[in-house]
């Protein structure tokens, strides 16, 4: 089976990548904007820019895969905010392209989302069947790029994924947990929001449910995230307690106090129903995630 990994130098792709690693019946073909970060046998590695049409041709024919899976975006909400041409871009059309060339090409295609397309207004926790309303940039081009893929391919899978953590290679961008226990290990405080919940990801979980998803005959949206509802204080506060920090130094604020520019939602919790019944989905708790985190 050939599976192309697209923004393999990001958190979430390069953990899928060395997932995979281990099984010998995958050619893997891992493919990111800049060069590989940390070069390992067990794949190929190809630079390119998904935005531009050409590259992603000469990408098509000269790997020609079975599965496309791509985790690249611009994810960082703030950034969106502000640089709209740039998220549209990356976002938004480079996934219509790569949905036009996966239906060419007769492969699966699995995009990762996010919880961001919800508004975070329900008293539930949100299905893959209620309707996106996302509040920020980011959210409306992540949306757009989930609507693109729907109309367009034959075979996909949309997997929407919440604050992902984990342990980040050096050169990748930190997590929740990192900051929180860099801060604390400082001796600095830290302010986080008590009135956003979300259903953290561990980023190994990603990788177990983009496995079974591959395998899985079924088009749809999947949230694959974790089964527990959190404040983002609680995750700081169960880092505190795991590695034995001073818990003092967090700050609980609310989302008024924190004065953020970029609006987020305030419950954006996902429920994992769907991808229990149909692939067997089973994520780590929230502690066992933090400690696989800080013991790997
Ligand atoms: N992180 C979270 O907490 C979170 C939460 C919800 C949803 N998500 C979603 O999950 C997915 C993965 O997120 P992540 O945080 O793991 O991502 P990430 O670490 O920001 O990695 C994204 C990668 O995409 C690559 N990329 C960007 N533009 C590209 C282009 N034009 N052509 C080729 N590659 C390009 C970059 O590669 P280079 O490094 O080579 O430039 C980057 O490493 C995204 O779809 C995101 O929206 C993430």
């Amino acid at each position: 089976m050939k599976i192309l990994i697209i923004g393999a130098n990001g958190f979430t792709g390069r953990r899928i990548l060395q997932d995979f690693s281990k099984n010998k019946e995958y050619k893997l073909y891992a493919c990111s904007l800049h060069q590989d970060i940390n070069p390992e046998d067990g794949y190929e590695f190809i630079q390119a820019d998904i935005c531009n049409e050409n590259n992603l041709t000469e990408l098509f024919n000269r790997t020609r895969p079975d599965i496309v899976i791509n985790t690249s975006a611009l994810s960082v909400p703030d950034y969106c905010e502000t640089h709209h041409e740039e998220a549209d871009l990356i976002n938004t059309t480079a996934v219509a392209y790569l949905a036009i060339k996966c239906n060419k090409y007769n492969c699966r295609f699995i995009h990762l989302s996010t919880d961001f397309v919800f508004d975070g207004k329900s008293e539930h926790l949100y299905t893959e069947e209620d309707t996106p309303n996302p509040l920020n940039y980011y959210g409306k081009t992540k949306w757009e790029g989930e609507k693109r893929i729907i109309n367009v391919c034959n075979d996909y899978a949309i997997v929407r994924v919440v604050v992902v953590y984990g342990k980040p290679l050096p050169g990748q961008h930190g997590n929740i947990l990192q900051l929180v226990a860099n801060r604390l290990r400082n001796g600095e405080s830290i302010n986080v929001v008590s009135d956003q919940w979300r259903t953290p990801t561990y980023v190994g979980d990603i990788a177990n449910g983009i496995e079974k998803l591959m395998h899985h005959n079924k088009s749809g949206i999947y949230h694959i995230c974790g089964g527990d509802n959190v404040s983002i204080a609680d995750i700081a506060y169960r880092v505190a307690a795991h590695l034995q920090l001073d818990s003092a130094l967090i700050k609980a604020v609310t989302t008024e106090e924190m004065q953020e520019i970029t609006p987020r939602p305030r419950h954006s919790g996902l429920s994992i129903e769907k991808a229990i019944k149909e692939i067997g989905y089973q994520p780590l708790t929230l502690d066992e995630g933090i400690k696989e985190t800080f013991s790997e």
